[in-house]
Protein backbone atom coordinates (compact mmCIF):
# COMPACT_ATOMS: atom_id res chain seq x y z
CA UNK A 1 0.00 0.00 0.00
CA UNK A 2 1.34 3.26 -0.94
CA UNK A 3 1.90 5.89 1.95
CA UNK A 4 -0.63 8.29 0.63
CA UNK A 5 -3.45 5.44 1.15
CA UNK A 6 -6.55 6.89 2.52
CA UNK A 7 -8.18 4.97 5.17
CA UNK A 8 -11.86 5.53 6.25
CA UNK A 9 -14.05 3.64 9.02
CA UNK A 10 -17.48 4.62 11.44
CA UNK A 11 -19.33 3.25 13.75
CA UNK A 12 -22.47 4.42 14.54
CA UNK A 13 -23.18 6.20 17.80
CA UNK A 14 -25.92 3.91 19.05
CA UNK A 15 -24.63 3.22 22.40
CA UNK A 16 -20.87 2.47 24.42
CA UNK A 17 -18.54 0.71 22.74
CA UNK A 18 -18.21 -2.97 23.73
CA UNK A 19 -15.21 -5.67 23.04
CA UNK A 20 -16.15 -6.70 19.57
CA UNK A 21 -16.57 -3.36 18.75
CA UNK A 22 -12.31 -2.64 19.94
CA UNK A 23 -11.08 -6.21 19.25
CA UNK A 24 -13.06 -6.53 15.30
CA UNK A 25 -12.65 -2.63 14.57
CA UNK A 26 -11.13 0.43 16.59
CA UNK A 27 -7.83 -1.58 18.12
CA UNK A 28 -7.18 -1.75 14.25
CA UNK A 29 -7.92 1.92 13.55
CA UNK A 30 -5.63 2.93 16.16
CA UNK A 31 -2.52 0.44 14.69
CA UNK A 32 -3.62 2.13 10.97
CA UNK A 33 -2.89 5.87 12.45
CA UNK A 34 0.66 5.20 13.11
CA UNK A 35 1.16 2.90 9.89
CA UNK A 36 -0.64 5.61 7.64
CA UNK A 37 0.14 9.32 9.49
CA UNK A 38 -2.28 11.82 8.06
CA UNK A 39 -4.03 9.06 5.82
CA UNK A 40 -6.50 8.12 8.47
CA UNK A 41 -10.44 9.28 8.78
CA UNK A 42 -12.99 8.22 11.49
CA UNK A 43 -16.24 9.23 11.41
CA UNK A 44 -18.73 9.11 14.00
CA UNK A 45 -22.05 8.10 11.84
CA UNK A 46 -25.25 9.45 13.41
CA UNK A 47 -27.12 9.58 10.12
CA UNK A 48 -27.04 5.84 10.00
CA UNK A 49 -27.67 5.70 13.70
CA UNK A 50 -31.35 6.72 13.28
CA UNK A 51 -32.43 4.09 10.46
CA UNK A 52 -33.84 2.54 13.58
CA UNK A 53 -36.39 3.71 16.32
CA UNK A 54 -33.95 6.24 18.31
CA UNK A 55 -34.14 8.58 20.82
CA UNK A 56 -33.48 12.41 19.71
CA UNK A 57 -32.82 13.74 23.10
CA UNK A 58 -29.54 11.72 23.56
CA UNK A 59 -28.92 11.45 20.34
CA UNK A 60 -26.03 13.93 20.53
CA UNK A 61 -24.90 12.87 23.87
CA UNK A 62 -24.17 9.44 22.64
CA UNK A 63 -21.85 11.19 19.62
CA UNK A 64 -19.78 12.04 22.83
CA UNK A 65 -19.82 9.12 24.38
CA UNK A 66 -18.60 7.26 20.96
CA UNK A 67 -15.94 10.16 20.67
CA UNK A 68 -14.68 9.62 24.04
CA UNK A 69 -14.47 5.75 23.70
CA UNK A 70 -12.67 6.87 20.59
CA UNK A 71 -9.80 8.99 22.25
CA UNK A 72 -9.58 6.55 25.07
CA UNK A 73 -9.05 3.29 23.19
CA UNK A 74 -6.09 5.72 21.58
CA UNK A 75 -7.02 7.65 18.75
CA UNK A 76 -4.62 10.81 18.36
CA UNK A 77 -6.61 13.56 16.95
CA UNK A 78 -3.27 14.98 15.63
CA UNK A 79 -2.53 11.16 13.40
CA UNK A 80 -5.99 10.70 12.65
CA UNK A 81 -9.04 12.55 11.74
CA UNK A 82 -12.27 12.36 14.02
CA UNK A 83 -15.22 13.61 12.71
CA UNK A 84 -19.14 13.38 12.78
CA UNK A 85 -21.08 12.63 9.77
CA UNK A 86 -24.10 14.58 9.88
CA UNK A 87 -21.56 17.79 9.89
CA UNK A 88 -20.37 17.10 6.21
CA UNK A 89 -23.57 17.59 4.80
CA UNK A 90 -21.61 16.07 1.28
CA UNK A 91 -22.89 12.71 2.68
CA UNK A 92 -26.31 13.08 2.30
CA UNK A 93 -25.83 14.50 -1.34
CA UNK A 94 -23.85 11.76 -2.26
CA UNK A 95 -25.85 9.56 -1.24
CA UNK A 96 -28.58 10.63 -3.29
CA UNK A 97 -26.65 10.45 -6.27
CA UNK A 98 -25.43 6.92 -5.71
CA UNK A 99 -28.91 6.05 -5.30
CA UNK A 100 -29.56 6.15 -8.85
CA UNK A 101 -27.26 4.14 -10.01
CA UNK A 102 -27.74 1.17 -7.08
CA UNK A 103 -29.91 -1.83 -8.07
CA UNK A 104 -32.62 -2.42 -5.58
CA UNK A 105 -32.43 -6.36 -6.02
CA UNK A 106 -28.60 -5.65 -4.23
CA UNK A 107 -30.09 -4.07 -1.30
CA UNK A 108 -32.55 -6.47 -0.69
CA UNK A 109 -30.07 -9.05 -0.75
CA UNK A 110 -27.96 -7.62 2.07
CA UNK A 111 -27.78 -9.70 5.46
CA UNK A 112 -27.85 -6.83 7.32
CA UNK A 113 -31.08 -5.60 5.90
CA UNK A 114 -32.66 -8.67 6.35
CA UNK A 115 -32.07 -9.54 10.12
CA UNK A 116 -33.01 -5.78 10.84
CA UNK A 117 -36.43 -5.83 9.18
CA UNK A 118 -37.07 -8.91 11.22
CA UNK A 119 -36.29 -7.38 14.64
CA UNK A 120 -37.85 -4.25 13.67
CA UNK A 121 -40.56 -5.61 11.43
CA UNK A 122 -43.50 -2.75 12.86
CA UNK A 123 -40.59 0.06 11.76
CA UNK A 124 -39.41 -0.83 8.38
CA UNK A 125 -38.36 2.72 6.74
CA UNK A 126 -36.47 3.24 3.64
CA UNK A 127 -33.57 4.59 5.72
CA UNK A 128 -32.54 0.80 6.67
CA UNK A 129 -32.78 -0.15 3.21
CA UNK A 130 -30.45 2.51 1.87
CA UNK A 131 -28.76 2.23 4.19
CA UNK A 132 -25.27 0.49 2.69
CA UNK A 133 -25.53 3.53 0.04
CA UNK A 134 -24.65 5.84 2.81
CA UNK A 135 -22.34 4.15 3.92
CA UNK A 136 -20.89 3.83 -0.19
CA UNK A 137 -20.81 8.01 0.39
CA UNK A 138 -19.11 7.51 3.44
CA UNK A 139 -16.59 5.58 2.00
CA UNK A 140 -16.10 7.35 -1.46
CA UNK A 141 -16.10 10.96 -0.55
CA UNK A 142 -12.28 10.59 0.73
CA UNK A 143 -11.25 8.27 -1.90
CA UNK A 144 -10.34 5.61 0.64
CA UNK A 145 -8.47 2.90 -0.71
CA UNK A 146 -8.66 0.61 2.91
CA UNK A 147 -11.55 0.44 5.18
CA UNK A 148 -10.40 -1.13 8.23
CA UNK A 149 -14.18 -3.73 9.66
CA UNK A 150 -15.09 -6.46 11.12
CA UNK A 151 -16.42 -9.48 8.85
CA UNK A 152 -20.39 -8.57 9.10
CA UNK A 153 -19.34 -5.58 7.23
CA UNK A 154 -17.63 -7.21 4.08
CA UNK A 155 -20.93 -7.16 2.36
CA UNK A 156 -21.52 -3.64 2.56
CA UNK A 157 -18.78 -2.57 1.24
CA UNK A 158 -18.94 -5.28 -1.96
CA UNK A 159 -21.78 -2.93 -2.36
CA UNK A 160 -19.47 0.23 -2.26
CA UNK A 161 -17.06 -1.47 -5.04
CA UNK A 162 -19.85 -2.26 -7.10
CA UNK A 163 -21.12 1.56 -6.96
CA UNK A 164 -17.46 2.58 -7.29
CA UNK A 165 -17.12 0.41 -10.49
CA UNK A 166 -20.92 1.41 -11.91
CA UNK A 167 -20.10 5.23 -11.01
CA UNK A 168 -16.94 4.79 -13.30
CA UNK A 169 -17.71 3.26 -15.87
CA UNK A 170 -21.21 5.47 -16.71
CA UNK A 171 -19.41 8.73 -16.03
CA UNK A 172 -15.29 7.80 -15.93
CA UNK A 173 -12.77 7.44 -13.78
CA UNK A 174 -13.89 8.94 -10.70
CA UNK A 175 -13.69 6.72 -7.17
CA UNK A 176 -10.86 3.95 -6.30
CA UNK A 177 -12.48 0.60 -5.55
CA UNK A 178 -12.00 0.63 -1.68
CA UNK A 179 -10.24 -2.99 -0.03
CA UNK A 180 -11.91 -3.98 3.64
CA UNK A 181 -9.18 -4.69 6.54
CA UNK A 182 -9.97 -7.20 8.48
CA UNK A 183 -9.10 -8.20 11.88
CA UNK A 184 -6.87 -11.19 12.88
CA UNK A 185 -10.28 -13.18 12.50
CA UNK A 186 -11.58 -11.46 16.31
CA UNK A 187 -14.96 -11.93 16.08
CA UNK A 188 -16.35 -11.76 19.79
CA UNK A 189 -19.15 -13.10 19.84
CA UNK A 190 -22.75 -12.23 23.19
CA UNK A 191 -21.61 -13.25 26.44
CA UNK A 192 -25.40 -14.72 26.41
CA UNK A 193 -25.84 -16.59 23.25
CA UNK A 194 -22.53 -17.29 21.75
CA UNK A 195 -24.30 -18.56 18.77
CA UNK A 196 -24.56 -14.34 17.99
CA UNK A 197 -22.27 -11.37 17.91
CA UNK A 198 -21.91 -9.53 20.81
CA UNK A 199 -23.74 -6.27 20.13
CA UNK A 200 -24.77 -2.68 21.16
CA UNK A 201 -28.34 -3.59 20.12
CA UNK A 202 -28.56 -6.63 22.37
CA UNK A 203 -28.88 -7.11 25.93
CA UNK A 204 -26.90 -5.34 28.66
CA UNK A 205 -25.47 -9.10 30.19
CA UNK A 206 -24.52 -9.82 26.95
CA UNK A 207 -21.88 -7.37 26.17
CA UNK A 208 -18.62 -6.12 27.81
CA UNK A 209 -18.30 -2.04 27.83
CA UNK A 210 -14.69 -0.77 27.25
CA UNK A 211 -15.29 1.78 30.57
CA UNK A 212 -17.37 -1.46 32.16
CA UNK A 213 -16.97 -1.35 36.43
CA UNK A 214 -14.90 -4.01 37.21
CA UNK A 215 -17.52 -5.17 39.77
CA UNK A 216 -19.78 -5.66 36.48
CA UNK A 217 -17.17 -7.33 34.92
CA UNK A 218 -16.88 -10.43 37.37
CA UNK A 219 -20.66 -10.43 37.59
CA UNK A 220 -21.06 -10.79 33.64
CA UNK A 221 -18.34 -13.52 32.87
CA UNK A 222 -19.85 -15.27 35.61
CA UNK A 223 -23.25 -15.90 34.37
CA UNK A 224 -21.44 -15.83 30.99
CA UNK A 225 -22.91 -19.23 28.96
CA UNK A 226 -19.88 -21.76 28.98
CA UNK A 227 -22.12 -24.92 28.86
CA UNK A 228 -23.18 -25.25 25.11
CA UNK A 229 -21.38 -27.98 23.53
CA UNK A 230 -20.71 -31.97 23.58
CA UNK A 231 -19.44 -32.58 27.36
CA UNK A 232 -15.35 -32.93 27.75
CA UNK A 233 -15.33 -30.71 24.56
CA UNK A 234 -15.03 -26.42 24.37
CA UNK A 235 -18.23 -24.99 23.47
CA UNK A 236 -19.19 -21.98 21.61
CA UNK A 237 -19.47 -19.94 24.70
CA UNK A 238 -16.03 -21.39 26.22
CA UNK A 239 -14.10 -20.51 22.76
CA UNK A 240 -15.60 -17.17 23.10
CA UNK A 241 -13.86 -16.60 25.97
CA UNK A 242 -10.57 -17.92 25.33
CA UNK A 243 -10.48 -15.87 22.41
CA UNK A 244 -11.21 -12.70 24.38
CA UNK A 245 -8.38 -13.83 26.73
CA UNK A 246 -6.15 -14.83 23.73
CA UNK A 247 -6.24 -11.05 22.59
CA UNK A 248 -4.95 -9.48 25.65
CA UNK A 249 -3.22 -12.44 27.39
CA UNK A 250 -1.93 -15.31 24.97
CA UNK A 251 -0.72 -17.23 27.39
CA UNK A 252 -2.74 -18.00 29.87
CA UNK A 253 -5.36 -19.03 27.28
CA UNK A 254 -2.93 -21.09 25.26
CA UNK A 255 -2.86 -22.99 29.16
CA UNK A 256 -6.96 -23.07 29.05
CA UNK A 257 -6.54 -24.13 25.41
CA UNK A 258 -4.41 -27.42 26.51
CA UNK A 259 -6.83 -28.27 29.18
CA UNK A 260 -10.05 -28.26 27.09
CA UNK A 261 -7.82 -30.29 24.40
CA UNK A 262 -6.65 -32.23 27.27
CA UNK A 263 -10.43 -32.64 28.42
CA UNK A 264 -10.28 -30.78 31.92
CA UNK A 265 -11.02 -27.29 31.37
CA UNK A 266 -12.70 -25.81 34.35
CA UNK A 267 -15.26 -23.10 33.18
CA UNK A 268 -14.89 -20.88 37.03
CA UNK A 269 -11.17 -21.08 36.69
CA UNK A 270 -11.37 -19.93 32.85
CA UNK A 271 -14.05 -17.20 34.28
CA UNK A 272 -12.32 -15.92 37.17
CA UNK A 273 -8.81 -15.41 35.05
CA UNK A 274 -10.48 -13.90 32.26
CA UNK A 275 -12.23 -11.34 34.69
CA UNK A 276 -8.91 -10.42 36.32
CA UNK A 277 -7.41 -9.56 33.33
CA UNK A 278 -9.93 -7.50 32.26
CA UNK A 279 -10.24 -5.30 34.65
CA UNK A 280 -6.75 -4.82 34.63
CA UNK A 281 -6.53 -4.27 30.76
CA UNK A 282 -9.47 -1.98 30.72
CA UNK A 283 -8.72 0.16 33.75
CA UNK A 284 -6.45 2.50 31.82
CA UNK A 285 -9.39 3.16 29.23
CA UNK A 286 -11.91 3.76 32.10
CA UNK A 287 -9.38 6.40 33.82
CA UNK A 288 -8.80 8.20 30.16
CA UNK A 289 -12.70 8.13 29.30
CA UNK A 290 -13.37 9.67 32.76
CA UNK A 291 -10.84 12.45 32.47
CA UNK A 292 -12.04 13.16 28.91
CA UNK A 293 -15.29 13.54 29.89
CA UNK A 294 -14.98 16.56 32.61
CA UNK A 295 -13.35 18.45 29.42
CA UNK A 296 -16.15 18.46 26.89
CA UNK A 297 -15.26 21.63 25.15
CA UNK A 298 -11.75 19.88 24.26
CA UNK A 299 -13.57 17.06 22.70
CA UNK A 300 -16.11 18.93 20.52
CA UNK A 301 -13.64 20.98 19.44
CA UNK A 302 -11.67 17.86 18.44
CA UNK A 303 -14.75 16.53 16.04
CA UNK A 304 -15.89 19.89 14.78
CA UNK A 305 -12.07 20.80 13.64
CA UNK A 306 -12.30 17.06 12.48
CA UNK A 307 -15.42 17.96 10.62
CA UNK A 308 -13.87 21.13 8.78
CA UNK A 309 -11.04 19.13 7.46
CA UNK A 310 -13.22 15.92 6.16
CA UNK A 311 -14.88 18.75 4.71
CA UNK A 312 -12.85 20.05 2.73
CA UNK A 313 -12.18 16.35 0.90
CA UNK A 314 -15.56 15.86 0.77
CA UNK A 315 -16.49 18.98 -1.03
CA UNK A 316 -14.05 18.42 -3.83
CA UNK A 317 -15.27 15.37 -4.15
CA UNK A 318 -18.75 15.77 -4.42
CA UNK A 319 -17.97 18.93 -6.55
CA UNK A 320 -16.46 16.30 -8.89
CA UNK A 321 -19.02 13.44 -8.97
CA UNK A 322 -21.62 16.34 -9.61
CA UNK A 323 -19.67 17.69 -13.14
CA UNK A 324 -19.30 14.47 -14.17
CA UNK A 325 -22.68 13.83 -13.68
CA UNK A 326 -24.17 16.97 -15.60
CA UNK A 327 -24.95 19.19 -13.04
CA UNK A 328 -22.07 21.70 -13.38
P1 LIG B 1 -22.87 -3.18 17.02
O1 LIG B 1 -23.39 -4.40 16.30
O2 LIG B 1 -22.38 -3.50 18.36
O3 LIG B 1 -23.86 -2.04 17.01
P2 LIG B 1 -21.50 -1.75 14.94
O4 LIG B 1 -22.41 -2.30 13.90
O5 LIG B 1 -21.63 -0.32 15.29
O6 LIG B 1 -21.60 -2.67 16.24
O7 LIG B 1 -20.00 -2.07 14.53
C1 LIG B 1 -18.91 -1.18 14.63
C2 LIG B 1 -17.65 -1.91 14.18
O8 LIG B 1 -17.32 -2.95 15.11
C3 LIG B 1 -17.76 -2.60 12.81
O9 LIG B 1 -16.55 -2.47 12.12
C4 LIG B 1 -18.04 -4.03 13.16
O10 LIG B 1 -17.62 -4.91 12.16
C5 LIG B 1 -17.25 -4.20 14.45
N1 LIG B 1 -17.90 -5.18 15.32
C6 LIG B 1 -19.11 -5.06 15.89
N2 LIG B 1 -19.40 -6.11 16.67
C7 LIG B 1 -18.33 -6.93 16.60
C8 LIG B 1 -18.03 -8.19 17.21
N3 LIG B 1 -18.87 -8.79 18.04
N4 LIG B 1 -16.84 -8.76 16.93
C9 LIG B 1 -15.98 -8.14 16.09
N5 LIG B 1 -16.20 -6.95 15.50
C10 LIG B 1 -17.37 -6.35 15.73
N1 LIG C 1 -22.19 0.12 8.72
C1 LIG C 1 -21.10 0.18 9.66
C2 LIG C 1 -21.45 -0.67 10.88
O1 LIG C 1 -22.59 -0.94 11.16
C3 LIG C 1 -20.80 1.58 10.08
C4 LIG C 1 -20.34 2.44 8.94
C5 LIG C 1 -21.02 3.47 8.37
C6 LIG C 1 -19.10 2.33 8.25
N2 LIG C 1 -20.28 4.05 7.39
C7 LIG C 1 -19.10 3.37 7.29
C8 LIG C 1 -18.02 1.48 8.36
C9 LIG C 1 -18.03 3.55 6.41
C10 LIG C 1 -16.95 1.67 7.49
C11 LIG C 1 -16.95 2.70 6.52
O2 LIG C 1 -20.56 -1.04 11.58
Amino acid sequence: MAKDTRILSGIQPTGKLHLGNYLGALQNWVALQDEFPNGCYYCIVDLHAITVPYEAKTLRSRVFDTALDFLAAGLDPGKSTMFVQSEVHEHAELMWLLNTITPLGLLERMTQYKDKKKRHSDAINAGLLNYPILMAADILLYKASMVPVGEDQVQHLELARELARKFNNEFGETFPEPEPRLTRGARIMSLTNPEAKMSKSDNERSFITLDEEPGSIVGKLKKAVTDVGTTGELGPGGRNLITILGAIDPATAAKFESDAKAGNIRYGDLKSALAEKLVEYLAPFREKKSALASRPDEVWDILHHGSDAARKIASATLLDAKKRMGFV
